[in-house]
């Protein structure tokens, strides 16, 4: 209902309605009104003409003083329809005459109704003007009458007459009153009024009919069409055309509307051409991003294997020494002719010695070829623990000849991780050779791998090296950022680091107190999505 009020095409509808309503009203109030001034008009006319007829009739017998003719005229013409009395006063207010018996012989006061019109002054008027001969009395069950007085003149025969002459000084000798029912006009006004008022109502709802048919078929209809075509413009119909066929300010509008929508489609098709560029370019600086990134990654990967090169060759020279050692004294007792049972035990011993460290200086080769190797970012099941001991292999002699006591502490029961091994070996690698670089005279290296919650894996670093001075905390993952000098650190660990992190969608925290230690947190989650990134490497 309230949508219905709201709309346009009601309210002009209900406006041109009132005015119409108006409009009427006050036709038909001024056409019954002229209706009832004509007919009292004409009521008007023929009783001065009935009063004038009587007058004339009783002029002759009133001239002979013939009481009873007069009488007899009066009564009779009192008797006609519509007429409710006759009479005439003399001067003195006495009724000479009436058409009702009774009254005759009776004085009326001077402020009687037919009275008051002249004797309203001191002095009785002796001309009055013709409307206000006229007066009209209701009666309380509404009943109304129009009454007549017309003055009888002291004429020149009535003051001559040898009967009663009157003294020809007195201007009028009486009055004639005549009273006649306005029943009949009433009658006839109330019909008119009814037939007019019904006229009115069905002329009213005619042109409603015709006005409110009109309003639907070029005001509400079309604006309709408007709201809907604005509708599915607003939700993203570009294609929407308003079919109104018109000539009107609204059917201009349609079309302007058709024009707009057009345009609209046309810029948001090249809008989304831009974007779909756009997002092509976006797509290929990523990849030239991560091509990049790749390839620092590499770089870094390249300085820790420059870094651990040296240790590493050492720590491969000496058991290669050993099996070189081994292996010639093994030769020697080889050529003898014939072996003991404890030579044979003894060499046995060494050989299995000898394929010991084979295979520990195998591990190492192995581990360091994994560890440079290029591969595709590729996520797979692995165990964290797996990976962390991988690390400690090659970091294993960098700690003793640093003095550093390592410290392990695996908590944790389910090890799988989705990741890339490759990628995470990397980032602890840097992070513990950032930690044995903190260490140079000697500490304690703890590494820790907490269950924080089902979902989750939290790595952590422990030193107790140098530690991290506040002001440099913010830029230490940023590339090139590095404190260690003469070229002994590129400044690419921790970035790398934080990449790695990164595209595992984890998140690295640190911790450290200039003189007391440092300790890096990564967190993992074991939910990552199996996914690979194809990943193409520069050079
Ligand atoms: N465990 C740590 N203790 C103290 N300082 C650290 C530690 N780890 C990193 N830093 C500081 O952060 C800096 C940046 O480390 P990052 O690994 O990125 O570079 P780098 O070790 O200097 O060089 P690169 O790792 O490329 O050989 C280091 O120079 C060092 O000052
Ligand atoms: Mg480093």
């Amino acid at each position: 209902m309230k949508k219905l009020i709201n709309t346009l095409s009601f309210r002009l509808f209900i406006t041109l309605s009132l005015v119409l309503i108006l409009i009427m009203g006050g036709f038909i109030y001024l056409t019954l009104d002229s209706q009832e001034k004509h007919m009292m008009n004409c009521i008007l006319i023929s009783t001065n003409r009935i009063s004038d007829f009587i007058k004339g009739s009783t002029r002759y017998g009133m001239l002979l003083n013939r009481r009873e003719d007069t009488h007899q005229i009066i009564n009779r013409l009192g008797q006609e329809k519509g007429i409710e009395v006759i009479r005439v006063y003399n001067k003195k207010g006495e009724i000479m005459f009436s058409s009702i018996e009774d009254e005759i012989g009776k004085t009326v006061d001077m402020t009687a109704e037919a009275c008051y019109i002249c004797h309203s002054e001191s002095k009785p008027i002796e001309s009055i003007p013709e409307k206000n001969r006229v007066r009209i009395v209701s009666r309380a069950d509404g009943h109304r009458s129009l009454g007549l007085i017309n003055p009888i003149r002291n004429e020149y025969d009535c003051s001559n007459a040898d009967c009663h002459a009157h003294p020809s000084d007195i201007k009028v000798l009486g009055v004639l009153d005549i009273k006649i029912s306005l029943d009949h006009l009433d009658r006839n006004i109330k019909e008119a009024e009814n037939q007019i008022i019904l006229f009115s109502i069905i002329l009213i709802v005619l042109i409603n009919l015709v006005t409110g048919v009109f309003i639907h078929k070029f005001v509400h209809k079309p604006v309709h069409m408007l709201i809907d075509g604005t509708n599915a413009i607003a939700s993203g119909n570009l294609n929407y055309k308003i079919t109104l066929d018109s000539r009107t300010e609204i059917g201009e509008l349609a079309k302007m509307f058709n024009t707009m929508t057009e345009k609209l489609n046309k810029a948001y098709n090249e809008i989304k051409e831009w974007s779909i560029n756009l997002e092509n370019k976006v797509n290929e600086k990523t990849d030239e991003l991560k091509r990049a990134q790749a390839h620092l990654f590499q770089i870094e990967k390249m300085a820790s294997l420059g870094q651990l090169a040296a240790t590493v060759a050492h720590e491969l020279n000496n058991p290669l020494e050993g099996i070189l050692t081994l292996t010639k004294l093994q030769i020697k007792r080889l050529n003898k002719n014939s072996l003991t049972k404890e030579e044979v035990e003894s060499i046995l011993k060494d050989l299995s010695f000898i394929a010991e460290e084979t295979m520990r200086s195998g591990n190492i080769v192995k581990n360091l070829l994994l560890f440079s190797r290029q591969q595709p970012t590729e996520f797979q099941d692995a165990d964290i623990e797996q990976i962390i001991e991988k690390c400690i292999i090659l970091i294993q002699h960098h700690l003793k000849l640093n003095n550093i006591n390592l410290v392990k502490n695996y908590q944790i029961r389910n090890k799988n991780i989705m990741c890339n091994a490759q990628q995470l070996q990397q980032a602890f690698l840097a992070l513990m050779i950032n930690s044995v670089e903190a260490m140079q005279n000697g500490g304690e290296l703890k590494i820790s791998i907490l269950e924080t919650n089902p979902d989750e894996i939290e790595i952590q670093f422990s030193d107790t090296g140098q530690g991290i001075p506040d002001e440099i905390k913010d830029k230490i993952y940023e590339p090139f950022f590095s404190t260690k000098a003469n070229g002994k650190g590129i400044g690419l660990g921790l970035s790398v680091v934080y990449g790695i992190v990164n595209n595992h969608k984890g998140k690295i925290t640190l911790d450290s107190k200039v003189g007391q230690g440092t300790t890096f947190k990564i967190t993992l989650s074991r939910k990552l999505n199996k996914r690979i990134v194809k990943e193409e490497y520069d050079g």
